[in-house]
């Protein structure tokens, strides 16, 4: 009969007949739940032999680099290079407000980062994607047709460019088993059971330009939006909830002095797959908090609003 032990058995088999007895592997970490189990499932069966590489572009959230690097180096010794490229993105991105521009800049830098990365691990033949059975079958394209999902944390067009070969220990399973088998290597809860986060980071939520301090101001709401949605016990029901910085001013008032500062959007959904959506109900108290704690703790934001459009005809990003 099946079980999750039988299965890692197996799993673990298979990558190294694939890869042979000294073959060395590459593995781009994301951050999101598919990576990270990958990763661990090919280090159970390789060692040393696989090399993880995240990118730090600049746009992830508040101590997200941090947590995956406690995670993989700290708790699991997974050897792993993390690439500091804030600032080459950041400057890529400086003026540009075009969501599709903004996708596909991103997907393009992320892959010449990843490429001269990965040349440096010797040896390498191979590279692994936590590619799951859905995404074989389907390839979900985002806004516009150049986009896929693949296109950021994954690395469309690489492994032909580099001549790797590819490695997906994940192909036959459905996101459920992910988590599952994420558990059973030992994942913390709080990895396996995370929402959704795009490719793109907070580009595609950070509206109309990007800059440092736009990045920080959405960075900070954010961070006060997990807490409180966690805090509340309404992690687990909501598919996604996260803050939108818009490129909208408006008054506002502190003390005596009149202010003139960002609008921020909470964005919070229900949903099964992503592909409909609905606003989430949450209580007033919650909102409260919320908005309470984003405008006396993050300066250059006066305004939160709470977005109440269902997908169709809204998205879930507002880019
Ligand atoms: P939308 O906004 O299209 O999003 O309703 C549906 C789901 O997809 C995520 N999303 C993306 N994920 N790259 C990704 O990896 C992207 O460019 C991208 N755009 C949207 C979004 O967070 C939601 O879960």
């Amino acid at each position: 009969s099946w079980t999750m032990k039988g299965f890692i058995q197996e799993a673990e088999d298979a990558i190294r007949r694939q890869v042979g007895e000294h073959g060395r592997v590459i593995c781009g970490l994301s951050g999101g739940v598919d990576s990270s189990v990958a990763a661990l499932l090919l280090h159970r069966a390789l060692g040393a032999r696989l090399q993880c590489i995240f990118v730090d572009n600049g746009l992830l959230r508040q101590g997200e680099r941090e947590q995956v690097e406690a995670l993989f180096v700290d708790r699991f010794h997974v050897p792993l290079k993390t690439v500091d490229a804030r600032a080459r993105f950041l400057s890529e991105l400086a003026g540009v407000t075009d969501p599709e521009k903004k996708r596909k800049i991103i997907g393009r830098e992320f892959i010449t980062v990843f490429e001269a990365a990965a040349r440096d691990v010797q040896g390498a033949e191979f590279l692994a994607q936590g590619t799951l059975y859905p995404d074989v079958i389907e390839s979900v394209s985002y806004k516009g047709p150049s986009v896929t999902i693949k296109s950021h944390h994954n690395v469309g067009g690489l492994p032909e460019k580099m001549n790797l070969k590819l490695v997906e220990p994940l192909r036959e399973l459905f996101k459920d088993e992910v988590r599952a088998l994420g558990r059973e290597l030992g994942l913390p809860d709080e990895m396996v059971s995370r929402q959704p986060f795009p490719g793109p980071g907070l580009a595609i939520r950070v509206l109309g330009e990007i800059t440092e301090a736009r990045l920080e101001l959405v960075r900070r709401a954010d961070a006060i939006v997990q807490q409180e949605i966690r805090d509340a016990g309404l992690y687990k029901e909501l598919w996604q909830a996260f803050a939108v910085l818009l490129p909208v001013q408006s008054v506002g008032v502190m003390g005596d002095e009149r202010t003139y500062e960002s609008t921020c959007v909470l964005r919070a959904v229900t949903s099964v797959d992503g592909m409909t959506a609905d606003w989430a109900r949450l209580p007033y108290d919650v909102l409260e908090r919320i908005s309470t704690r984003i405008t006396n703790e993050v300066r250059g934001i006066n305004r939160v609003v709470y977005d109440v459009s269902s997908k169709p005809p809204a998205t879930i990003e507002w880019e």
